[in-house]
């Protein structure tokens, strides 16, 4: 168990690269068992969501190896449709390898997936989707288990654009016999990848990003090399971290389309921003204004996954802010421990209501969930004084060297053993 010690009121220079995109890397592991050739990934960041998914691949049988950022993934002798509760449970993700698995093996057992304690998460539309493909499923004892004599493609219809819904469709869309159409299918950077990915393997899958998700389904897919896009997810907290603190960063490796509605708010915060092909550079004087109002809703809407790290920035900007989370229920168990450090933030149902303070104060916080903990990072650095934030395991499931990215930037933060 370690905690971070952090001392806040630095402001922050310099430059960094993005990690690869977690939420790229994840299906992509899983999509390595759709053939029996090697597969190499480049740059996997070293997160526990991609170790637990790498020990998940172990599991079915795939041989693994690390080397220089790399994953190499050798599925020939992949055995096991049968993915385990004590993995499934600590990683949502784990839900990808039911499209991969049962495209390899005609049958997938998993228990119900994990992740973060963020609301409902229901699987309901992965889980329909596949029955149109030709899937049998029996839902027992909290495992899954599916079945197919074989796959065959289909129309469907999103109830709403589920990421993870999409990808593992198209999972196990990819060698069916005939055309499936995913519609209202997620927007997001990461299918694009996913659908670039399976394509660079000899897939036949378009429309990524568009809303209609197409794939001709093909008999084989062979092995590839392959360097997933930048974590806009990261990128954003970093930039965040900036906006609020106040100094000048530049950060290479994400294209700002990818994260557009969050440069939008920062440049209405007061912010300047520079975009250029893959890099922005933010500086800001630390000094910000609230925006009336944040809503997070699926890409290219504000991404979920930012709302908590653009909440703190808001508890010390000037006027009140609105910020409605659309996407999951209780993404706000943060919002406790910055009252603690003096926040004025009020949460009715879905909505955050954050009147902007002069200054937080440092404080010990415990974090709960993966942004939420970046997010309570991100109020210690602008703090007054020293914080302590524990329970870091949920942050170490996204972020790559955290401490060490801050602390090129200036950031005094320190991670020390309990
Ligand atoms: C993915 C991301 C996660 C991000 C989320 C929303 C990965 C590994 N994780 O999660 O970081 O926060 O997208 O951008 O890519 N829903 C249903 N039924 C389903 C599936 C989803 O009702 O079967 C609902 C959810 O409750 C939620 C909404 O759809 O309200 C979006 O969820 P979804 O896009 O599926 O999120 P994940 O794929 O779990």
């Amino acid at each position: 168990m370690d905690k971070y010690i952090i001392d806040g009121g630095e402001k922050l220079y310099g430059k960094l690269q993005a990690q690869s995109a977690k939420n790229t890397v994840l299906p992509l592991l899983a999509a390595a068992v759709l053939t029996d050739e090697q597969v190499k990934i480049r740059g996997v960041p070293s997160i526990n969501d991609v170790e637990n998914m790498l020990l998940i691949l172990s599991e079915v049988g795939c041989k693994i190896k690390r080397m220089k950022g790399c994953a190499v993934i050798d599925s020939s002798n992949a055995v096991s449709h049968e993915i385990p509760a004590r993995l499934t449970k600590e990683l949502r993700s784990s839900v990808f390898m039911l499209g991969s698995v049962l495209t390899r093996f005609r049958r997938a057992r998993i228990s119900y997936p994990g992740g973060c304690d963020i609301g409902l998460r229901p699987i309901d539309l992965h889980l329909s989707g596949l029955k149109r493909l030709g899937v049998t499923i029996v839902e027992e004892n909290g495992y899954i288990d599916c079945r197919a004599d074989k796959l065959v493609g289909a129309e469907i219809l999103l109830d709403c654009p589920s990421v993870g819904a999409t990808e593992n469709i198209i999972l196990a869309a990819v060698k069916a016999e005939g055309t499936t159409v995913i519609r209202n299918a997620a927007k997001e950077p990461e299918i694009v990848d996913l659908q670039n990915f399976l394509n660079a393997m000899g897939a036949n899958v378009k429309g990524a990003g568009g809303g209609t998700v197409v794939i001709q389904g093909v008999k084989t897919l062979h092995g590839l090399e392959y360097t997933p896009i930048g974590d806009r997810i990261e990128a954003g907290t970093y930039l965040v971290a900036a906006a609020s603190c106040g100094g000048e960063i530049e950060i290479n490796g994400v294209p700002a389309e990818n994260i557009a509605a969050l440069l939008h708010k920062l440049r209405e915060n007061g912010c300047k921003i520079y975009a250029k092909n893959d890099k922005i550079i933010l500086s800001s004087d630390g000094k910000l204004k609230s925006v009336h109002l944040v809503e997070t809703s699926p890409f290219p809407g504000f991404p979920t996954d930012l709302q908590a790290q653009y909440s703190t920035l808001s508890c010390t900007a000037r006027g009140t802010t609105l910020v409605v989370e659309n996407l999951f229920e209780t993404r706000y168990k943060y919002a406790g421990e910055l009252r603690r450090m003096g926040a004025d933030i009020t949460i009715r149902d879905r909505t955050a209501i954050i009147r902007g303070v002069e200054k937080l104060h440092g404080a010990y916080l415990t974090a709960s969930d993966l942004r939420g903990g970046a997010a309570l990072v991100l109020a210690a650095l602008k703090a007054e004084g020293q914080s302590t934030v524990t329970d870091l395991s949920h942050i170490d499931r996204g972020y790559a060297d955290f401490e060490c990215k801050l602390r090129k930037l200036g950031a005094k933060i320190r991670r020390v053993r309990i």
